[in-house]
Formats: C-alpha cells, structure tokens, sequence
C-alpha cells in the first residue's frame, strides 16, 4: 500500500506577521535544505526501480506536495524519521484524484515532464497563485514529444495532461531561461526514443543534469558557442540511489541579508549549496560591500558546500545586469531591499521573468519598497530602487504577499532594520519553502511576532 508513514512536520505560522527593528544578531544555523534539489531527488527516485534513500529532504509544502502526487502516480513514498525519505519507483499510472501540487511551480512543471512519458491521464491543479502562472511553456514542447494536453485559459491549470510510452525525442531551444522547462523536457526524454537536445541560450541551474547520473542515467552538457547544449540518450531506465539534500541558497539569502541590515550583527549560515547557477546574488553582495566569507564545508549531492559568514556592512548601489538573472532568478525581492538601504541607486535588469513567479514578483517587490517609504520605480523589465542611505529605511508599511513566500520573508527583513516596524499580511506559505524561517530569525535575535 502506498504510504506516507510517520507525522509530518506541521506547516508553520499563519495570519500577519510583524517585523521591529533588531541589532546584534548573533549565532550560527544550518541553512534550509535546498527546494530545486529536494524535488528532484524525490522525482527521480520515483522514476527508479529499487528503494532510493532520501537524507534531508527539505520538508516544505512545496516538495510534500510532490510526494503526495508521487504517491498518487502509484510510487511508495515513505517518511522514515525527520527528513529521511525512502521511495520506492515504480511505473507510474493514471492517478485517481487530480494532482494538487499547491503553490509549487517546480513540483508541477517537473511532473508534467517526468509524467508524458507514461500511458497515462493526469490531471494537474494548484492553488490560486499556481493557477495564474504559465504552463504553456512546457506544454508545448511536451506536445511536440507526443503528449496531448489540455489546459484552462491561457494555458494555466488546470491541465489534463495524456502521456505516451512512444514519446519522439526533440531538439529544443528554451524561449525562456528556465530550468523548469528545461527539466520536464529532460525528465520526458528518459522515455523518448533518441537523444533529446536542450539548448539554453543563458544557462539556468543544472540540478536535474547533475543528479540523474547519480540514478544511473546517461546526460551531457556541452557549449556550442554561447548556448549550452544538454544531450540526453532516450530509453533510459534509473536505478536507485542514496542521495542527501544540500542547503539552499535561495532560502540563507534572507538571515545573510538580515545581518547585513541589522546593526553590530554577525551570524553564520552553514552548509550552503555554492553552486555557480544559483550564487548570483552572493556575488552581487560582494559588489556592494557586503562582508561576507565563505569558508568551504564539503559537498553533498554533487555540489560544493560553504558556510556564510556575515557582517553588518556599509553597501553600495550597484547595476545588475540581466545575463545575471538566472543565477540569482528568486533572490530579486530581498536583493531590491538590501538595496533599500544601500547608498545610492541600484539598477536591477532584465527582470521579465519576475513576472511570471508565485506573484508579479516585479510589481510586488516595487510595492514592497514603495509601501515602505522607498523610492523605487520599474522602466520596462528594470527596477530602480534609491538606496536610503544613512537616512534609513523609513518603514511603517503594510506589505501585500500576494501567496508569495519570498516576497513575505523579504517585507519582514526590511522590518528587522528599518525604522518603523513592517506588517505582512500574510506568512502561512512562508512554509513552502522555508517552514524554520522564524525560528531561525528568532535564533540569530530578530523581532517578529
Ligand atoms: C526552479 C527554477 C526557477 C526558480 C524556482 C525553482 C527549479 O524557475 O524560480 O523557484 O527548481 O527548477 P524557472 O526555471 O521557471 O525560472
């Protein structure tokens, strides 16, 4: 019988949330474990033949909503203490619920993929945020593999997606930067006849090239002059595998920033992912002055691992060019208020995928800020933001989150170091991806209630 044994973790805080001024953060937490990581590990050792073993899985509503659909398309998943996953492969049938994947765009999309290659009708659905966000994306390439697919309006969900065991490998140049599309597309060339071709003309991160060798799979990644070519041989059965999560530097960018904010603050964020398509923003930090170090600590999953070691720093504004984007693609709304408080004007480009992410990632950050006394402005896919320099964040806002996690978690970094507390309105699905967030904030000293 398929099962998730074993309580799991409750889901967080809910209802507003209010950030004060704190100083002197101090103290040492492990990083969250990495959402991109946990949700592929678990998806490919559904796909494998054998009991895979999951060490650390980060436990968040986004990747137990992947587990759930898993256990649905007829894999057994199994919680076998905290963060400890076992799964059980198997090929995967037409489920008999549709497949509520919540708010998680990586957990839709990457089934989606993994699932066109299976005779089988799935039908997908979301939360409200989900359900804005563009799956056409994947859909057509999926479509042009030899999936059928039926979607809402505008290509949302909820989609009817009717997979093959016949499914014809393609050549295809992503149209957007985006290591969804780019895995779904991979994840259903494992059942394609021939070698499946993904060109990126800007690279995105690698995380499902990098783990499906470590489930036996063969895929290579080559450069044909700017773009970044993956080939992966179709037909390709997955054999099981002990994986451990790494920590995920999307979710350490809010303590690191919140100590860079803070005065007289030093904390330390261990076990960080330092890989290179997603460590933008570290290096943006840097630019600006930040204080920070990074003291190597191993590797897990493939991946080099660093622990951050930060300091409350005097920052300067910089320019962000849009070739940066893929790497720091979720960091956006805590980098535009780090930037807040920077001095001087920090130009942030090419932000047009901010757009399509758990909300208008773009208009809410600029909302964030503005709520908050900043001045800030969006010309085309920039975002503008003049730093306040020593005349402080002023603060005192009402941030709308819009169910996006990372835009509630940055409104309340600006809170712990601005002059006037800041209200979200939301933080239930700050669980999504970061469900210790406020008991890690409350370790290094920060106020919020
Ligand atoms: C993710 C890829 C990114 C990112 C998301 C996670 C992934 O989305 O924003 O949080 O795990 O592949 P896109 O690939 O659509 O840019």
């Amino acid at each position: 019988m398929n099962a998730l044994k074993n309580p799991l973790p409750g889901k967080g805080k809910s209802g507003p949330a209010t950030a004060r001024k704190s100083s002197r953060l101090r103290g040492t937490i492990a990083a969250a474990r990495d959402k991109s990581c946990s949700h592929r590990a678990l998806i490919l050792a559904a796909l494998a033949a054998g009991t895979s073993r999951i060490e650390d899985l980060l436990e968040s509503a986004d990747v137990l909503a992947t587990a759930g659909a898993l256990k649905e398309l007829g894999a057994r998943v199994e919680r076998t203490g905290e963060g400890v996953w076992e799964v059980h492969g198997a090929p995967w049938q037409s489920p008999e619920v549709p497949l509520d994947l919540g708010n998680s765009g990586t957990g839709v999309r990457l089934l989606m993929g993994a699932a066109a290659r299976f005779d089988l009708t799935a039908r997908f659905i979301g939360d409200e945020s989900l359900s804005s966000r563009p799956m056409a994306r994947v859909l057509d390439p999926l479509r042009a593999m030899g999936a059928e697919a039926k979607s809402g309006e505008d290509g949302r969900l909820p989609v009817t997606l009717k997979g093959t065991s016949v499914l014809k490998a393609i050549d295809y140049r992503l149209p957007v930067a985006s290591a969804q599309v780019k895995s779904a597309i991979l994840l259903a060339g494992l059942g394609a006849a021939g070698d499946t071709l993904v060109r990126e003309p800007h690279a995105t991160r690698d995380h499902t090239e990098k783990m499906l060798p470590l489930f036996g799979a063969m895929v290579s990644t080559g450069q044909e002059g700017a773009e970044t070519v993956i080939r992966l041989p179709g037909a390709q059965a997955l054999s099981p595998a002990g994986i451990a999560i790494p920590g995920d530097p999307s979710s350490a960018a809010f303590p690191v920033a919140a100590a860079l904010l803070a005065p007289e603050s030093e904390i330390t964020v261990t076990g960080v992912m330092m890989n290179p398509a997603r460590f933008g923003l570290y290096d943006v930090l840097k630019e600006m002055g930040a204080l920070i170090e990074l003291l190597p600590a191993g590797e897990r999953c493939g991946e080099a691992l660093c622990d951050i070691s930060v300091r409350t720093s005097h920052l300067s504004g910089v320019t962000v060019a849009p070739e940066r984007a893929p790497s720091m693609i979720d960091e956006y709304p805590v980098l535009a208020v780090v930037a807040a408080f920077a001095d001087g004007v920090t130009r942030l480009q090419g932000l047009s995928e901010l757009r399509a992410k758990e909300s208008d990632r773009l208009a809410a950050t600029a909302a964030l800020l503005a709520a908050n006394g900043v001045e800030v402005s969006i010309e085309g896919d920039d975002l503008i933001v003049t730093g306040c320099g020593p005349a402080g964040v002023p603060g005192g806002g009402e941030v709308k989150t819009r169910h996006d996690h990372r835009l509630a978690m940055s409104g309340l970094v600006m809170g712990l170091a601005s002059k006037a507390p800041v209200e979200v309105d939301e933080t239930a699905m700050i669980a999504t991806s970061y469900p210790g967030f406020f008991d890690d904030i409350a370790a290094i000293g920060g106020e919020i209630d």
